[in-house]
């Protein structure tokens, strides 16, 4: 399934998007970079608060940032951290509205492939807008 998907100007992009993290309580800056239908990548960053639980990830920057820009479909994840982090529940969730098989890759900050994976297997038995009942 990932074979398909041109994963080295992912990885560049969510190396770039980390470093514009605004993470100076937890200082685990990560990034994200997302790639959409038509090839567009589309990137985030986390942004903290001095009100800790506003804060927000990567992933989910990087969503808002495509659906205002016009995407909702997505063939492709890669997130960048210290360690090769995976997205956090809120993220899987988030990323699950719009692409239940997302292909997913995580790097360490030198680029490094850590985790090669697909939302699917981050978030089995998940709940989805077709769970909602339909008018
Ligand atoms: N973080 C993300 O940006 N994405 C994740 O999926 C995991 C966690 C951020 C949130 C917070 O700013 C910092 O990493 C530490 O949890």
């Amino acid at each position: 399934m990932t074979a398909t998907v041109d994963w080295q100007p992912l990885i560049e992009a969510a190396l770039e998007a980390r470093q514009r993290a605004y993470a100076p309580y937890s200082h685990y800056a990560v990034g994200a970079a997302l790639l959409t239908e038509d090839g567009t990548i589309i990137t985030g960053a986390n942004v903290e608060n001095a009100v800790y639980p506003l804060g927000i990830c990567a992933e989910r920057v990087a969503v808002a940032r495509a659906v205002h820009a016009g995407h909702t479909r997505f063939r492709a994840l890669v997130v960048a951290t210290v360690n090769g982090g995976t997205p956090c529940g809120a993220c899987r969730q988030t990323l699950r509205e719009f692409a239940a098989e997302l292909p997913i890759v995580t790097v360490d900050a030198q680029g490094r492939v850590v985790l090669e994976t697909d939302l699917a297997a981050l978030l089995p038995h998940a709940f989805s807008p077709r769970d909602l009942p339909q008018e």
